[in-house]
């Protein structure tokens, strides 16, 4: 092993939709590690929307990055040296604030050990990780989905969203995917089964869900905000839940764009809205995460993963994801 360290910083902070040049990368020496910490070896980082929003100065529950500052991302990793009892080289751990570098010190309250038995290592940070339990307890907890009910997701090929749907097939529900391009729309109804699908780059979405929703959308599940939401909260059945998880459409905004009064909706549905962070629900990750392992073996849930491969291309990846490149959950494959 050399002695060098390559890591992604944020150059310059992003006005707008990310750039290259915003990102840099520098070689740096592998840091010691003191006691009660571990040296973690970077197999694959997570690449997520949120991360934007620690790019920013504006308010997040993620604290911002500061200019110079390695990238904070989660990541799954192999240890490599410990100075602690509760970990042993060889464990495969993830982490939320890794970060995109080669080697990351950890401190063991920040990382969790990674079953390789269950699945892939790389689902720590996907269908067995924050997107996953983002799906799990995003929709069955805040959209509270009955048989039967007219379940809306966007952004519905995605990390968070191919999984909502799945589950909302699961709990009985019908299922409509929003996404854009005729690829997408095909893979969410022909190899995951969702009712029906809306490509809202090429299709009037209001003709599309008054089709598919004749009697109104029950659950949305909201990845996106902006237009596609107003579309979708216009038609909304009596005591809707509209489940805010994401708003991805708004994350690289320079102004706040006008929007849609929905209240008029939402009083004569008597509709609810509720926005959630994942986090809320992590002392159940556990229930979550042994619900989703058993359905992946009984082949209810399938996932979809973008990899691509390099340390080095996680900038432009990033800011594929800003743009709808990626198609599946996306992943950087950093080493073996
Ligand atoms: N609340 C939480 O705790 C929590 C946790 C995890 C994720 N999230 C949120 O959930 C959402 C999905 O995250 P993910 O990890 O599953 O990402 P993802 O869906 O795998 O990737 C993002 C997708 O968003 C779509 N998109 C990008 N720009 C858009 C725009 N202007 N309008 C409409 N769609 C756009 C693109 O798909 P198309 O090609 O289909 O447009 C893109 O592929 C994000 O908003 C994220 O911030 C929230």
């Amino acid at each position: 092993m050399t002695n060098i360290n390559k890591q992604v910083i944020m150059d310059s902070r992003p006005v707008g939709m990310p750039i290259l040049n915003n990102f840099k990368i520098i070689e740096s020496p592998i840091p010691e590690i003191r006691h009660g910490e571990v040296l973690v070896k970077i197999l694959w980082l997570s690449l997520d929307p949120y991360m934007r929003g620690r790019m920013s100065t504006a308010k997040s529950y993620a604290a911002s990055l500061n200019e110079g500052d390695v990238i904070i991302g989660g990541a799954v990793g192999r240890v490599i040296e410990t100075k602690t009892p509760d970990y042993k080289e060889g464990d495969i751990v993830e982490g939320f604030t890794l970060g995109w570098q080669e080697y990351a010190v950890a401190n063991p309250s920040l990382i969790r050990k990674v079953d390789p038995s269950l699945a892939p290592i790389q689902t720590a940070v996907g269908v067995l990780g924050m997107p996953g339990m983002t799906a799990f307890f995003g929709l069955l907890h805040i959209g509270k989905p009955i048989p039967g009910d007219t379940v809306v997701v966007s952004a519905a090929s995605g990390a968070v969203g191919q999984l909502v749907g799945q589950i909302a097939k699961i709990a009985g529900c019908r299922v409509i995917g929003i996404a854009g391009g005729k690829e997408k729309c095909s893979f969410i109804t022909d190899s995951l089964k969702f009712d029906a699908s809306i490509d809202y780059k090429n299709e009037n979405i209001d003709e599309k869900l008054k089709k598919h929703c004749p009697d109104g959308i029950n659950v949305y599940f909201d990845n996106v905000g902006g237009k596609i939401t107003d579309a979708v909260i216009n038609q909304l059945a009596n005591y809707a839940r509209v489940a805010v998880c994401g708003v991805i459409s708004q994350y690289n905004l320079t102004e706040p764009e006008p929007g849609l009064r929905t209240h008029r909706s939402m009083l004569t549905n008597q509709a609810t809205t509720e926005g959630f962070l994942v986090f809320q629900f992590a002392q159940k990750y556990h229930i979550g995460m042994k619900r989703m392992a058993k359905w992946i073996k009984e082949g209810k849930i399938k996932y979809k993963e973008d990899i691509v491969e390099g340390l080095e291309n996680a900038p432009e990846a990033f800011i594929g994801l800003m743009n709808g490149k990626n198609f599946g959950k996306l992943l950087i494959k950093v080493s073996d």
